[in-house]
């Protein structure tokens, strides 16, 4: 792999003591078991990290609620400024993390760039929004009295991210929660530590120039350290990003102790494929799509839902796209799909093309695991395309890998029926020139997911949306619009600057 300059993005990253077992940089709450990571790429063994005991945990909390007494009284605006500071650094360790989020985690190098690409875009946007925390203020019914709101910083926010995007979901996070106010605990996926450490190293350069308390930005590793954030009352938001399984026991048991939650769960995103589509555009967004990140994203296309007139048509397409696409090491430009991120995602994609036939769908592109050189990690797999009922039991099912289901449609209706009718509600995309069937599929009587784009694919959002969706996606929205407004709490203020103490309502008490 060192062709790819994979040490050299290590050693700047500060990930040292490669495969040495213990330091990995500036992680400081890990004293507890060993963690490997493991490359999907070419199944190396990357380094070792330690996981973070209940100890490990307690100190990092410590820390955190004893920086939030001064990170809050800094003023938004200069907390802003700290923001600024760590995009610039993000700027100057671009190429060296996005390739150690492609070659941690599986993505195409581009792919990884255009996360940390994502990382510096939030920063920016941040920047602004430290300056823009508006509240309201109201006329109050009562005579010299004034009524506003404002916004304060909650605490600690927890942040439990999935290794699919490995480095840039903290980054939405960890940026606004920053600006807000807040301090953050982060416990990045037991899939990806090397990314959490990194970025926590590249973050820490900014927070000690600057004088920051360290505690602004804590790291724990492992999976324990997940439920001790959910069940920590001194947590009062929690932002979780993973699937709809384990999303609904975060937010059961952070509900059960009255914290708040952003979930960002599983989707199960479709491109409705309108006669009225242009079919060039189609290919572009339904391939890259479904085969991106090798399907991996939350926002991948699963589902096409094609008009029947140009079904048959479209289908010849995507064939003869798929016969082209290459899969092999994601580091290589050459390449379209990298592997999964391990050999369980692989059953996994596996299982659901086994489930699919056995249900009844129809194999359009065969899948199956690749094999020889270049794959001896065994997580590489060929992208699929399965004829398929909505009502399958797989297809209403997320399966992290790159399997298109397709189906048919013959009016408008039906198609976002379809598109509805799975228990999801992430992203959605139509394909259409017709402008009746495009705001149809916008209006209330269209998509219930929390993305709708039209002539555009399901993934790919930019960061200054919010970014979120519905149902058993969980109906959090993190990233750009007003997504600030969780991290915060809001406090309405009445003032009475007059000489009485008239009560609202009218109300009558004579003393
Ligand atoms: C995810 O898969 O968790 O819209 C997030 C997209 C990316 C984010 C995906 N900007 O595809």
């Amino acid at each position: 792999t060192d062709q790819f300059g994979i040490q050299e993005a290590l050693s700047k990253l500060g990930i040292k003591d490669i495969n040495d077992g213990t330091s990995t940089g500036s992680n400081s709450f890990a004293n507890g078991a060993i963690i490997e990571s493991y490359s999907p790429v070419d199944g190396t063994l990357i380094a070792k990290v330690k996981a973070s005991t209940k100890e490990d945990y307690q100190a990092a909390m410590a820390k955190a609620e004893e920086a939030f007494k001064t990170w809050r009284l800094v003023p938004a605006p200069k907390r802003g400024e700290i923001v600024r500071q760590m995009g610039d650094e993000l700027r100057k360790n671009k190429e060296a993390l996005g390739q150690l989020v492609s070659y941690e985690m599986g993505k195409s190098l581009q792919e990884g760039l255009g996360e940390v690409q994502e990382m510096i875009d939030i920063c920016d946007f941040a920047v602004g929004l430290s300056r823009q925390l508006y509240g309201l203020t109201m006329h109050s019914e009562r005579p010299m009295h004034r009524m506003y709101e404002q916004w304060h910083p909650f605490g600690v926010v927890g942040i439990i991210s999935a290794f699919n995007f490995p480095v840039a979901v903290w980054s939405w996070n960890s940026m606004l929660a920053w600006v807000c106010g807040d301090v953050c605990i982060w416990k990045p996926s037991s899939k990806t530590p090397l990314c959490g450490i990194a970025c926590q190293n590249i973050i820490r350069t900014v927070l000690e120039r600057n004088n920051i308390p360290e505690g602004v930005s804590c790291l724990v590793v492992g999976n324990e350290s997940g439920d001790l954030i959910n069940n920590d009352k001194r947590i009062p938001l929690v932002s979780f990003t993973g699937s709809t399984r384990i999303g609904r026991h975060v937010s059961k048991t952070v509900a059960e102790r009255f914290g708040n939650t952003i979930l960002e769960l599983g989707g199960n995103n479709a491109i409705i494929v309108s006669e009225h589509a242009d079919i060039n555009m189609v290919l572009v967004g339904a391939v890259f799509g479904a085969v991106g990140t090798a399907g991996q994203r939350c926002t991948s296309t699963r589902r096409l839902i094609i008009h029947e007139s140009v079904y048959d048509k479209t289908v010849a397409v995507l064939k003869n796209a798929y016969s082209q696409l290459k899969i092999g090491n994601p580091l290589d430009s050459n390449n379209h799909v990298g592997p999964l991120i391990d050999k369980g995602a692989v059953n996994d994609y596996l299982n659901a093309i086994e489930k699919a036939k056995a249900e009844g769908g129809k194999i359009i592109v065969e899948g199956g695991v690749m094999q020889g050189e270049g794959y001896e990690s065994g997580c590489y797999v060929k992208p699929c395309i399965i004829e398929a009922e909505n009502h399958f039991h797989i297809v209403q099912e997320e399966t992290f890998a790159p399997i298109l289901y397709i189906m048919k449609y013959s009016t408008i209706e039906q198609a976002i029926e379809l598109q509805n009718g799975v228990p999801q509600g992430l992203s959605s995309s139509i394909f259409t020139n017709n402008m009746r069937e495009m705001e149809l599929f916008l209006s209330h009587a269209g998509s219930d997911c929390g993305i709708a784009n039209v002539n555009i694919g399901t993934s790919g959002a930019e960061i200054g949306g919010a970014f979120g969706g519905e149902k058993e996606t969980g109906g959090g929205r993190e990233s750009g619009s007003d997504a600030w407004k969780a991290y915060m709490r809001r406090q309405t203020n009445t003032i009475n600057y007059g000489t009485q103490l008239p009560l609202a309502q009218g109300i009558k008490f004579d003393l």
